[in-house]
């Protein structure tokens, strides 16, 4: 089963978890639109609470109604992909730069479901670089100040986030700066020190926040849990 199929078949059994009523997070990546494509597919009556304006642009071509993180108590449930599902379902977000509404839909949520081709699961978090939101001014200095924790924990210093037409620049118009790695021997630890830095928003380390992760393999969809 190639990976495709693989992110496909754990969307497909993510939308079952949905009841209608509910106020839904709708992930971003390639991962989290097959589990949009297969929610819109069932028709309930449910209101979504997209994390980037390519899910929003998404799930709006495909009539699920939306509403704003704001205009709800909280979340039912949120579906959502990830870069690497690591020990104790710890994550890597962010490598589609949508981290930072991805995190605030994820904490408002009662139950987070993270979706995933087979390969997305490793022993330790760190493969996949880190990525950081940034605002923009002044980042190449706070760019400076990660490289200073990233010396601390062993890590290569961070590069700004490009793309062919420049700098890329997220839904709230900050810049991303990616750490890579290798090992992330200390995610907790690693986590907090990033959050001191002024001019960082936040980081694609989801820690304690997956409840459940439906995982594609070619044996079929396997539940993983904490
Ligand atoms: C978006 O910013 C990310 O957190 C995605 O959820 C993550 O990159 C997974 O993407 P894919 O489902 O496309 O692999």
């Amino acid at each position: 089963m190639s990976a495709d199929d693989q992110k496909r078949i754990s969307g497909e059994a993510a939308a079952q978890l949905v009841e209608p009523g509910m106020v839904v997070g709708l992930g971003t990546g390639s991962t989290a639109a097959w589990f949009v494509k297969a929610l819109a597919a069932r028709k309930l009556d449910i209101r979504g609470v997209p994390t980037s304006e390519a899910t929003a642009n998404l799930a709006r071509d495909l009539g699920i109604p939306l509403t704003a993180l704001d205009d709800v108590k909280s979340i039912d449930l949120t579906v959502d992909g990830a870069d690497e599902v690591g020990p104790g379902l710890s994550l890597i977000k962010g490598g589609g730069a949508a981290l930072l509404r991805e995190k605030l839909v994820w904490e408002a949520s009662k139950r987070c479901v993270v979706i995933a081709d087979a390969a997305k699961k490793v022993d330790h978090l760190g493969k996949f670089p880190l990525p950081i939101e940034v605002v923009r001014f002044g980042h190449v200095h706070t760019g400076h100040r990660l490289a200073d924790i990233a010396a601390e924990f062993d890590l290569l210093p961070p590069r700004l986030r490009m793309a062919e037409r420049g700098v890329v620049v997220t839904d709230g118009g900050n810049v991303i700066y990616d750490l890579p790695s290798g090992v992330i021997a200390e995610p907790a630890a690693l986590a907090a020190a990033l959050k001191t830095v002024t001019g960082v928003v936040d980081h694609g380390l989801f820690l304690d926040l997956a409840d459940e992760a439906l995982l594609g393999t070619d044996q079929g969809v396997v539940k993983l849990v904490p």
